[in-house]
């Protein structure tokens, strides 16, 4: 590799990299709560109160709604860049908010300026990334923000852990401030995306980041497929767009594997392992131990999907998630159901099915589905349908996480898991019938892609 291509090499992956820090922040604020709620629904009086726990929980995820839902118009009026920085400041004003909390309200209050946090973040980093790095490593950098994602979540388990004796949820939410401080000062220097400079008539910077990530040779054909993917999408544009048969294709695909990727219960597990696990017998710190555990293997297969992503491609590594994810489910479904939850034997299985579920998300639908969703659209109407998608993600997450504590009480265990291995099945199917490979592709070659289909089909 020449020195120049090493360097932009090493550009393309600090950009990528300090973007990410969004998806950490994503995974730090969603995955603290399971251990700090143990502490202060003492402190602020709520430990009868099973809604207020229940919304504490859950206002982050109505804060994601709100924040994925404004994303998409803000990412195309501010840039991929200067929302980041939007992102960062709200993240910092969120940590410390919640972590000065007086009362349940103002925390509540806080939950949901976070979840804002995290609704910007899950829209912007994959498509900032996406848009900085070349197509032949564009999966594996765009993963780089649920690998981020997961190894916030674990951050956030070990914090939980190793403050669960001082009882300091303080703490456990205002350490968050740091990261949110280190994405606002490392995008501070990053530049801008070429396509969202293209789009607002800024070709010289354009070219230059061009000439900073892809090399000189490149920089002509790229700016010439952005602004042809322009054109086509004036002759197209507008919100009222969503609606219209063309793009119909990638808005089904888009917001089909942001749903499923929630409705294959993986919360159920990030944010209620330590419940699940309390019934086999677990003490409380072993509980939270065993959660450090699955937090571990989250981040593990993270890089399963890394290595695989731009070789195997997007589609089969769905497909086996999705049999792997049934598989797991439908024997912890059938085992609670034929013996009940038990320590011992059954307990060992129950764990080793636990792994199994979570190593097969995690190489597979927790990445892909933050690949993909801002591969599939077009460019014009990226940042709306993206936001779309994302909404979609976080609302049927809130639908999970809200419902599953009763779902638990009505169904159990056993039919519970059972209905998640269902919801597999579906994903499985989804994929083999809708889902476009698109590994390999520029973004411009995808949209156009899309579109023969539509000519072909109309
Ligand atoms: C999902 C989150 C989930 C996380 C687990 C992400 O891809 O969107 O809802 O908590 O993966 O690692």
């Amino acid at each position: 590799m020449s020195e120049g291509s090493s360097a932009r090499r090493r550009f393309v992956y600090v950009a990528s990299g300090i973007s990410a820090l969004g998806g950490l922040l994503f995974g730090y604020d969603t995955g603290v709560i399971s251990g700090a709620l143990l502490f202060l629904k003492k402190d602020l009086g709520i430990q009868h109160d099973a809604f207020m726990q229940g919304l504490v929980t859950s206002a982050i995820l109505i804060g994601a709604m709100i924040g994925a839902l404004v994303c998409g118009s803000l990412a195309d009026r501010l840039g991929r860049r200067r929302l980041t920085l939007l992102a960062g400041v709200v993240f910092g004003i969120g940590a410390i908010g919640a972590a000065a909390s007086p009362d349940v309200a103002v925390l509540v209050l806080f939950r949901i300026v976070l979840g804002i946090g995290v609704g910007l973040a899950s829209v912007i980093v994959p498509m900032y990334i996406a848009e900085i790095s070349p197509a032949e490593v564009r999966g594996r950098l765009t993963s780089l923000n649920q690998l981020m994602i997961t190894l916030g979540i674990l951050v956030a388990y070990i914090v939980d852990y190793l403050l669960a004796p001082y009882a300091a949820w303080r703490w456990m939410f205002g350490l968050a401030v740091i990261p949110a401080a280190a994405l606002f000062v490392g995008m501070y220097f990053m530049p801008e995306t070429p396509r969202w400079l293209v789009g607002h008539g800024r070709l010289d910077v354009a070219r230059q980041v061009l000439g900073r990530t892809r090399g000189e040779e490149r920089i002509e054909e790229e700016i010439e497929g952005i602004q042809e993917a322009e054109r086509r999408a004036r002759e197209q544009a507008g919100w009222g767009e969503l609606v219209k048969a063309w793009i119909r294709p990638a808005l089904i695909v888009g917001l089909g594997l942001a749903i499923l990727q929630q409705f294959v219960g993986i919360n159920t597990i990030i944010y209620y392992a330590p419940t699940t696990l309390t019934k086999l017998g677990l003490g409380d710190s072993a509980s939270i131990l065993a959660q450090v555990g699955i937090g571990v293997v989250n981040v593990l297969f993270t890089f399963v999907a890394i290595r695989t992503l731009d070789t195997i491609g997007r589609k089969r590594l769905l497909l086996a998630g999705s049999v792997g994810m049934t598989a797991s489910l439908a024997v912890l479904g059938f085992l609670t159901l034929a013996v009940g939850i038990k320590g011992g034997a059954i307990g060992i299985i129950t764990i080793i099915c636990l792994a199994v579920y979570i190593a097969s998300f995690a190489a597979t639908w927790g990445p892909t589905v933050w690949v993909m969703l801002p591969e599939i659209y077009p460019l014009r109407v990226r940042g709306p349908a993206e936001g779309l998608a994302t909404w979609g993600n976080w609302a049927s997450n809130f639908l999970v996480s809200l419902t599953f504590p009763s779902m638990l009480a009505g169904l159990g265990q056993g039919f519970s898991m059972l209905l998640f291995a269902g919801m597999g099945v579906v994903s499985f199917l989804f994929v083999l019938a809708l889902v476009p490979e698109t590994r390999g592709k520029t973004l411009e070659e995808i949209e156009e892609e899309l579109n023969v289909e539509v000519d072909k089909a109309g």
